[in-house]
């Protein structure tokens, strides 16, 4: 019997927009996978979503939903730490300490920095800024030895490790060092209209973006309307192929098929039919999410009580690492 202590995750989504397939495949998909093998916190990140100015009353409602689609996507709310970040002050603490061990020349390096400044230029503020040191104080409270990202993310996790490391060699060990853990396939969903752009929920307007809730019709709409190229044949290629390779990408993780088992299935048919599968592949790998999500949605007790328990559960492992961490840097203790 393998009796090792399970080793910890620690992941998040910001509430900043309405989740997305990209971040479905991207991340929560794998973390329902890893749910039985780890120790997982699953966190709503809101204090990471006012970095870009958001509506109140939006915002909120997002949060609600993220939480209701958390579970309706298959976490199991026992097994799983489910919280809002704002609930668990010890992130905002220890994210201030962390910054005192964070160079201003690694946080301009950071290319979502970079990104969102050039995107939000009316409002380059220091949220934004100091943004990687809140993420890391997220991984690093919980001594999370993974964290389950997609592509884009992976920059961030490599700064947490590097702070970690920093503030280990300065004192003494302290925090794990956490991996990014990237999913093989679909660590980078691009979108529909722009294949060579990521599917981003900041940019769900147009018909680039599909969202969990999103209602067939509109599923059916945007794969119809899928940007591909001028051939007719259906093979991964993602240099010369973005489009198409990124439909197989959708294709593959929403059926279980492999790129070999796609390309030899639409062999002789054009790229219309292969839209309407992938299309008719999501409508059905979300209808169970989305109608699971509506039944949790009318039970606001029920949400309350799971996002309760997950910050009273996450406070207590968070206070012992801020503990230690205090009094490593020479805080006078209570
Ligand atoms: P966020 O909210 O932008 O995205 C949430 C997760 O979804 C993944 N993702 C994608 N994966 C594949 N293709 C896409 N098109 C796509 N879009 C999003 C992201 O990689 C991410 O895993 N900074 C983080 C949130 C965060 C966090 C953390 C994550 C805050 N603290 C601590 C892990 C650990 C973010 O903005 O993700």
């Amino acid at each position: 019997m393998d009796t090792a202590p399970k080793k910890r995750i620690f992941s998040g989504i910001k509430p900043s927009g309405d989740l997305t397939l990209g971040s479905y495949i991207g991340a929560l998909r794998n973390w329902v996978a890893l749910q039985d093998d780890f120790n997982c916190l699953y966190c709503i990140v809101d204090m990471h979503a006012i970095t870009v100015r958001q509506e109140p009353a939006a915002l909120r409602r997002r949060t609600l939903e993220q939480i209701a689609q958390y579970v309706a996507c298959g976490l199991n709310p026992q097994k799983n730490i489910i919280y809002i970040q704002s609930h668990v002050p010890a992130h905002a603490e220890l994210s201030w300490v962390l910054g005192c061990y964070t160079m201003f020349g690694e946080l301009s390096r950071m290319t979502q920095f970079k990104d969102k400044s050039r995107k939000n230029a009316d409002n380059i503020n220091a949220g934004l800024f100091t943004y990687p040191v809140l993420m890391a104080a997220d991984i690093l409270l919980y001594q999370a030895d993974l964290v389950p990202v997609g592509d884009d993310q992976k920059q961030h996790v490599e700064i947490a490790r590097d702070i970690a490391g920093r503030f280990n060699q300065v004192y003494s060990p302290t925090f794990t060092l956490p991996e990014p853990f990237i999913p093989k396939t679909g660590a980078r969903i691009m979108s529909l209209q722009e294949p060579l752009n990521k599917m981003s929920k900041s940019e769900q307007d147009g018909d680039g973006c599909i969202c969990l809730l999103d209602n067939p019709d509109d599923i059916m709409r945007r794969f119809k309307r899928a940007v591909t190229d001028s051939e007719t044949r259906v093979a991964f290629d993602p240099e010369n192929k973005p489009g198409i390779s990124n439909l197989m990408t959708i294709y593959s993780c929403a059926t279980g098929k492999t790129f070999d088992e796609i390309t030899a299935e639409f062999d002789g048919h054009g790229y219309g039919d292969f839209k309407l599968a992938v299309g008719e592949s999501v409508v059905e790998l979300l209808r169970p999410i989305r109608e699971k999500t509506a039944d949790l949605l009318n039970n606001k007790d029920y949400l309350a009580k799971i996002y309760r328990d997950g910050a009273a559960r996450a406070s207590n492992l968070a206070r012992k690492t801020l503990d230690k961490v205090y009094r490593k840097v020479g805080f006078v203790g209570k």
